[in-house]
């Protein structure tokens, strides 16, 4: 099979950390030009990764070049056009998380990938996690009884400066919005992925410490459609702390915590009825995975002609949690997800 002729649109922090040094070391992909505005991302990218033909213009790159599949690495506002562009052209796509700002756009994208028929996979790196990875095969497994809560933090200083490029992520009209979005997509998609379809959405969603437009910190709540409830905190201002997840069932207890470790509590019940907590630790850090696995399971979706797991359907699910919440914290009312 010749090998994956492969772009980047957007040559910013994530092109340069995960997508590029992913295409870089599979052994079927060609990275054969990326897309950026900004020419100070073209030398950085030609000297570590000897990209040679560079665009302006995503438009552009797309016109000029036989391509296979892209990476869409913009801005989120930029997500949701340059991705149905690339699939009315029949590309393979891997779109950056949130996949779109609106349920319109997300509706939108929906149909262009079902009729594109290519693999369009959202940028769900916390999946491709290892405690994410076990906790789903031991929920799965039933051992634990049925989940009832799940609660996900995910939080740090926030991304400008020490990560982005520059400060596009504190501006309404390019991010869409701030924490909330920005970290609270990747905590609705995992209880999604692990507890299924959420129904109703309450949130409160702040800016609390940073001068910025967008918000720095929210507390969203979630209940499922199977009566589970979860609750997800995130938040720009953060010292490390704990990030991670617990999941709680019937007969146990999963903490995923990405900096000690991961634990399960199971009990064993005694005779008078109580129970006997039996912790079992695992051996490897759950944050582990992540971004060393994400690359090469796209590659192998279009290789082996099967669609990601972390699909548009999931992209769009997680982006109308997302907007639910934005609007619960408007109007001070739980949503329904329709
Ligand atoms: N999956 C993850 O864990 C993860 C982590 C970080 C960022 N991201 C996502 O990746 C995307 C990019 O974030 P980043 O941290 O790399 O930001 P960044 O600022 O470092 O890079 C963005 C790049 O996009 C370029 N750009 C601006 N307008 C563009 C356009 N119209 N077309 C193409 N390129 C354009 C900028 O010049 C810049 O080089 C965001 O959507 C962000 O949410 C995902």
């Amino acid at each position: 099979m010749a090998k994956l002729r492969v772009a980047t649109i957007g040559c910013g922090s994530i092109a340069q950390v995960l997508h590029l040094p992913g295409y870089a070391k599979n052994p079927n992909v060609e990275i054969v030009a990326c897309a950026d505005p900004d020419q100070r991302r073209w030398s950085e990218v030609q000297k570590k990764f000897g990209v040679d033909r560079f665009y302006k213009d995503y438009a552009d790159l797309l016109d000029n070049e036989a391509l296979d599949a892209v990476s869409i690495c913009s801005p989120n506002a930029f997500h949701a056009e340059q991705a149905y562009v690339a699939l009315g052209l029949g590309l393979h796509v891997l779109c950056e998380k949130p996949m779109t700002l609106t349920r319109k756009e997300a509706d939108i994208l929906v149909s262009a990938a079902r009729k594109a028929k290519t693999v369009f996979m959202v940028g769900f790196s916390q999946r491709f996690c290892h405690g994410i990875i076990e906790a789903k095969k031991i929920l799965e497994s039933g051992k634990l009884g049925d989940p009832f809560m799940i609660r996900i933090r995910f939080a740090h200083e926030g991304p400008y400066p020490g990560w982005a490029k520059d400060d596009w992520f504190y501006d309404p009209k390019a991010a869409g919005g701030g924490a909330m979005l920005d970290m609270g997509i990747h905590a609705f998609d995992l209880a999604r992925h692990l507890f299924g379809d959420v129904k109703k959405v309450s949130a409160s969603v702040k800016t609390i410490f940073k001068p910025i437009k967008v918000d720095d910190n929210a507390v969203v709540t979630l209940e499922f459609k199977n009566g589970a409830l979860g609750y997800v905190e995130v938040g720009w201002t953060s010292l490390p702390g704990f990030n991670g997840a617990e999941i709680y069932c019937r007969h146990g207890n999963l903490i995923i915590d990405y900096t000690t470790g991961m634990r399960m509590i199971s009990g064993r019940q005694l005779k008078s009825g109580r129970h006997k907590a039996v912790t079992k630790t695992f051996p490897f850090r759950p944050n582990e995975g992540g971004w060393d696995i994400e690359m090469d399971y796209f590659i192998d979706c279009i290789r082996q002609g099967y669609q990601a797991e972390m699909d548009v359907v999931a992209g769009a699910e997680a982006v109308k949690i997302a907007l639910a919440a934005y609007e619960s914290a408007r109007t001070s009312k739980a949503v329904t997800i329709k």
